[in-house]
Parts: structure tokens; C-alpha cells; sequence
């Protein structure tokens, strides 16, 4: 294995359908899954602070123009991008229907799918504009897979610039676009049980921010290392929920430093887990399975625009601006249903994160980490 930098620290069949327009005929709303939300001991002992803490902490006012208040969550509206599912509702948000035994933490709304969108810029910022890291030859990538695509923006960025190959973007919920280029197709597919791609088939399989979504990474990267032909590669590129502060700016029990706490219990407990990068689990999966020549890229991304350096504060300026775009979104699930707590108190604890990330004098920062394995 080399590294750039190191940082501190039951099977079900598959149904796939493409979100085009020609899919299954409609299904009754699937109620949203019953879950034991988290005890206040539980969360405790999680070092997670009650939701009600955020309610009683008093908010002064925050100079960022960007900076919304309390009473956004309720505000929300939900919007449909496609009608082929019937979409679970979770407190005013849309979320994806049943594919296999898919939960999906994200909300899959035009809200979220804004959100998505710039961090899909922000992502590319952090790559220098590169869409991936592997060496890959050109004149050798015939068939690619996007697991997890979300709205679909790196397969299609990534089939403008192979027209040769052809792309798949795989996900539990259809809302890719319909005019893509001609080399792109969706598909609806749970990643987590078997994939049904021929063995020794694909020459790139690339997975993005897939943090709690994997039930089980080596299960992921076996099916991974089946499907790949040999010589072929695979990429994940993961965010880590932990922000940290090289000058203590970062304070215990501030929101931010809750934040990785809120993450990684609520991951737990949806048996997905946000810790992906401290567990270092693509890495041990990777290698577990038989892919050598494993790569890792830690990258240090500065959250706001606290940087002196330009480029550094254009990074954080545009991850701001992705989760501001929905925080609401990113946290709905986590701490609504998984943790237990109101909406009221998430969109507390959603103003207290949105003020310290307007605050320059806090100097916020979180590792990403893109590792790559070949299949020999
Ligand atoms: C953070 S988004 C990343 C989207 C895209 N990879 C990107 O980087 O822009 C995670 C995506 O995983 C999808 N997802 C959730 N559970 C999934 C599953 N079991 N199988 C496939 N995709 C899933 C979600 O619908 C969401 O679009």
C-alpha cells in the first residue's frame, strides 16, 4: 500500500430498471422503516449532547449572509424529480422506495439533489479537476461502473471524456437525468447485495462519498474484484465526519465537534458506518480481497473560507456552500429518526452549525481520502 499523507487518526433479488421513463408499474408507498431511535443513555455514552441542548442554547446573531435560522427544516419542500416510485416521506423529505434492503440516509429531493450538485464541484476542486485518481489507459477502458450515482454528474463528466467507453451509474433512487450522452446509461441496483455484471467484465468501477451506504465493504469490494477484469480498477473516494482544528478552535461540545459523534452513532445504528476513513475501510477491504498495487490519497480540505492560501478557501468555500445548499437534509435522517430527537432540535443544532461555520475564527478542517486498488 502507499500513502500520500497520513491522517491523525440476506440477499434479495435484483430488480434493475432504468429511471428513464420506462420503469415498473407503480407501487404502494413503502412506509418508512421502524426504528428504535437512540436512548438519551445511549446517546450519552455516544458523547452525543440531547437534542434539547441545542434548543436552549441561545443563537446571536451570525454576520454570514448564507447563514439561515431556525424553522428551516419545516420550511422544506419537498419536490419530485421523477414520478416512476413511489418515495417515502420522512419529516417533509422524500426519500428513495424499496430497492432490495436499501436505507439511504439522503433524502433523494431537489433540495438535496442541489446540494449534490455543487459538491460534486467541490469534489473535482479537490482532485485539481480530475474526475479520478487511478492510472488508468485510456485505450483500455471499455466499460465503467458509477456505483452509487447519485444525480449522475461524474458518469456523465466521465463519458464526455471516454465517448469510448461505456458508463453505468447505479442507485437506489432514479433521479439522473434523461439526456445524457449516448454512452451513459442508469440503473436501479441495491450495491450492497450480489451484483449481477458478468465476471471479469468492467475495467473501472468508482465509488463517491459512499460513507453510510455500505453495509459491508469487504462484501462490496469481493463483488468489486469479481466484476473487474483483470488489470482493471477500482476507486472510492470517502469524507470523514470529524472535524478537527489544528488550534483548538474547534471546542468540545461546540456543534461542530459533535458532529463526528452524531455521524458514527447514527451510522451504527443503521449498520452503515460514517467511519470509514478512521476504521480504514476501504483500505482493509481492498487489499482483503485480492486488489494490489492499493493506492491511498489522504487530502486535508479546509471547511469556510478561514484560509489564507486562495485556493485552499476557494475548497472550503464550496463544501460551505454544498451542505449549506441542505443541511437540513444530510442530518434528517441521522438525527430525527436514528437518534430520536424533534425536528426542532435538529434545526437547532443546524442554525449552531451553520454560525460556527460562518465564523472565520474557527479554523475547521476534515480529511478526504480517495484509495484505489488493481485487480492483478
Ligand atoms: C452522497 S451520495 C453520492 C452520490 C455520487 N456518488 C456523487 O459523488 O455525487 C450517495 C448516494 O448513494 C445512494 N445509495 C444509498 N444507498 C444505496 C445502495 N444501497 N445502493 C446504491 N446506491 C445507494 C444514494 O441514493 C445517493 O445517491
Amino acid at each position: 500500500m502507499s500513502s500520500s499523507q497520513d491522517p491523525k487518526s440476506p440477499k434479495s433479488p435484483k430488480s434493475p430498471k432504468s429511471p428513464g421513463g420506462k420503469a415498473a408499474s407503480p407501487e404502494p408507498t413503502p412506509a418508512p422503516p421502524t426504528i428504535v431511535a437512540l436512548s438519551v443513555e445511549e446517546s450519552r455514552e455516544a458523547g452525543i449532547l440531547p437534542g434539547a441542548h441545542w434548543t436552549e442554547q441561545p443563537l446571536n446573531e451570525v454576520d454570514d449572509d448564507g447563514a439561515s435560522t431556525i424553522g428551516s427544516v419545516a420550511s422544506t419542500t419537498a419536490s419530485l424529480s421523477s414520478s416512476i416510485f413511489e418515495y417515502r416521506t420522512i419529516h417533509g423529505r422524500t426519500y428513495h422506495g424499496d430497492v432490495g434492503n436499501a436505507e439511504s440516509w439522503q433524502p433523494n429531493d431537489q433540495r438535496h439533489v442541489d446540494s449534490m450538485e455543487i459538491l460534486h464541484h467541490a469534489l473535482m476542486l479537490c482532485l485539481d479537476g480530475k474526475l479520478f485518481l487511478s492510472p488508468l489507459d485510456k485505450k483500455k477502458i471499455h466499460k465503467v461502473i458509477d456505483i452509487g450515482t447519485g444525480a449522475g454528474w461524474w458518469a456523465v463528466d466521465f463519458a464526455d471524456e471516454y465517448p469510448n467507453a461505456e458508463v453505468i451509474g447505479t442507485d437506489v433512487t432514479p433521479i439522473q437525468p434523461a439526456w445524457v450522452p449516448a454512452n451513459v446509461k442508469f440503473e436501479i441496483d441495491d450495491c450492497n447485495l450480489e451484483w449481477s455484471w458478468a465476471e471479469n467484465s468492467v475495467d473501472f468501477i468508482h465509488l463517491r462519498i459512499m460513507m453510510g451506504v455500505v453495509t459491508d465493504w469487504h462484501s462490496l469490494f469481493r463483488n468489486a474484484f469479481r466484476c473487474a477484469r483483470p488489470g482493471g480498477y477500482v476507486e472510492s473516494m470517502v469524507s470523514s465526519a470529524y472535524f478537527q482544528s489544528d488550534d483548538g478552535s474547534v471546542k468540545k461540545g461546540s456543534a461542530l465537534e459533535q458532529w463526528h459523534h452524531i455521524f458514527w452513532e447514527a451510522g451504527k445504528k443503521l449498520g452503515r458506518s460514517f467511519k470509514v476513513i478512521e476504521d480504514d475501510l476501504q483500505i482493509k477491504a481492498m487489499e482483503a480481497v485480492g486488489f494490489v498495487d492499493v493506492t491511498v490519497k489522504n487530502i486535508k480540505v479546509p471547511f469556510g473560507i478561514w484560509p489564507e492560501d486562495k485556493r485552499l478557501s476557494e475548497l472550503g468555500l464550496w463544501w460551505k456552500l454544498a451542505l449549506e445548499e441542505d443541511l437540513e437534509g444530510y442530518l434528517n435522517y441521522l438525527c430525527n429518526v436514528m437518534l430520536g430527537w424533534t425536528t426542532e432540535q435538529t434545526a437547532a443544532y443546524c442554525a449552531h452549525v451553520r454560525k460556527e461555520w460562518a465564523d472565520t475564527n474557527i479554523h475547521s478542517w476534515f480529511w478526504l481520502r480517495v484509495v484505489y486498488g488493481r485487480k492483478p
